[in-house]
């Protein structure tokens, strides 16, 4: 199947991120033809209808979300946008926000007149400086338009967008550590409910998108939601952006209608290095259980992967081939949850340490017949009792690790000739 761009039909284009070649490609047409003629209650319908999902994850559907906001005008209300993308294999809103910013503000101008914020926030990652600097450019260039700052096309929607740097944190992309930072606390997850959509960023109500998620938006308005329903699948309409890593010969981002077999989106990035077979990928980024040779024609979308006990998440494909080893893949992946980890919460804290600890173990030769036992109590006392869907996602990608590929810990565990004895604890950890 070839690629279908939309999102990314003007990547690379050199005028795309000025206002002036935004608009000679067709940009802001959305928001003249919503603001005011579309009431927001309309345009909550629309996206409804189109039955858009979000893409920052868990994809839930973006009209119920933005639905849940309070209908009273006098209620101060906020549009949080997530551009903190720090998950290992992770790397479309970046290309989004470097090659075509106005999309994105176009999108936000369109989620906020339909909740009704005044305010929105663009919460986007430290790192991505070239990013923020071409987002900050942008809201300039759109505040000298007149599309964003006050009585937007003469009606009584107003709006600013704030670029807001992020702190340099995985967790912070979670939501409700995020508006922690966005007040300039530290990043650690609030407990829900209250939802954020009920009490968010100053205790007042917010609704979250995720980059993608708001570009979509922009589409439904000029096309309709019949047209975004029609790609894609049943449940799973429009495209996605899938990023390939890893082990592939041509890694990026490709963007297709949800519901491409996996084997296509890896024959299309290119396939495996010559004389290379395919053996492993994480389909969502890394806090998902891993897929093996025996899925690559599972279709990529949400109900499918999530049936294989595996996650759509943020289309993040990390592929390895048989020259990877999965004891090191494993131990690789828990030491960024370690380090992640924002500790507030015993399991995630101590969980991730325990088995990175154990890993290393593994891996230096010096394992013992209960550690799998033991990774995979650990691992699951991390996905149950956590406060936080960090360590709920911390713990499949090293128990698919594991289970897939048992016979080569096990191997690792046979080189120590006392594995029957209780181990030395503790294993010093080499990364620190
Ligand atoms: C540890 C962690 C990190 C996350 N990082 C991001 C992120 O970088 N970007 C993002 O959009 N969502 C991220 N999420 C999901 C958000 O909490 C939230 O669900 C999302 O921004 C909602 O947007 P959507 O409905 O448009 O998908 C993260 C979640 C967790 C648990
Ligand atoms: S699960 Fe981990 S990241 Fe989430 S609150 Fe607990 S310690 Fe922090």
């Amino acid at each position: 199947m070839p690629e279908m761009r939309i999102l990314m039909a003007h990547m690379g284009k050199p005028d795309q991120c000025g206002i002036e070649g935004y608009e000679r490609n067709g940009g802001y047409q959305a928001i003249r033809k919503a603001i005011p003629q579309i009431a927001p209650e309309n345009l909550i319908e629309l996206v409804k209808q189109s039955g858009l999902r979000g893409r920052g994850g868990a994809g839930f559907p973006t009209g119920m979300k933005w639905g849940f906001a309070p209908k009273d005008p006098a209620l101060p209300k906020y549009l949080v946008c997530n551009c903190d993308e720090s998950e290992p294999g992770t790397f479309k809103d970046r290309l989004l926000i470097e090659h075509d910013p106005h999309q994105l503000i176009e999108g936000m101008i369109l989620a906020s007149y339909a909740i009704g914020a005044r305010y929105a926030f663009l919460y986007c990652r430290g790192e991505f400086f070239e990013g923020i600097v071409k987002l900050s450019a942008a809201v300039e260039q759109a505040k000298k338009r007149g599309f964003l700052g006050r009585n937007i096309f003469g009606s009584d929607f107003s709006l600013e967008i704030v670029v807001h740097p992020g702190a340099g944190a995985y967790i912070a992309g979670e939501e409700t550590a995020l508006l922690n930072s966005l007040e300039g606390y530290r990043a650690t997850p609030r407990l829900k409910p209250p939802f954020p959509a009920v009490a968010g960023l100053y205790g007042k109500p917010t609704i979250i998108n995720n980059v993608e998620t708001l570009c979509n938006v922009v589409h439904i308005v000029n096309h309709g939601a019949e047209w975004f329903q029609k790609i894609g699948k049943q449940k799973n309409s429009g495209t996605k952006i899938f990023q390939v890593s890893g082990h592939i010969q041509r890694p990026g981002c490709y963007e297709f209608p949800l519901g491409i077999p996996l084997r296509e989106v890896l024959d299309v990035a290119g396939g495996m290095f010559p004389g290379r077979k395919f053996k492993a990928c994480y389909p969502g980024g890394s806090s998902c259980a891993l897929l093996t040779e025996r899925d690559l024609d599972l279709s990529m979308d949400f109900e499918t992967l999530a049936a294989r006990k595996s996650a759509l998440g943020t289309a993040s494909i990390i592929v390895m081939d048989d020259s990877a080893d999965m004891v090191k893949v494993a131990n690789r992946l828990m030491q960024f949850y370690q380090n992640e980890s924002c500790g507030k919460c015993t399991p995630c804290r101590e969980g991730t340490r325990w088995v990175v600890q154990i890993l290393t173990r593994i891996e230096a030769g010096k394992g013992t017949i209960w550690d799998m036992e033991v990774i995979e109590k650990v691992c699951n006392n991390m996905e149950h009792n956590s406060f936080c869907p960090l360590a709920v996602g911390a713990a499949p990608p090293v128990v698919s690790a594991c289970k897939e590929f048992k016979s080569e810990f096990e191997a690792y565990i046979r080189k120590n000739p006392n594995s029957e004895k209780l181990p030395e604890m503790p294993i010093s950890y080499p990364y620190s």
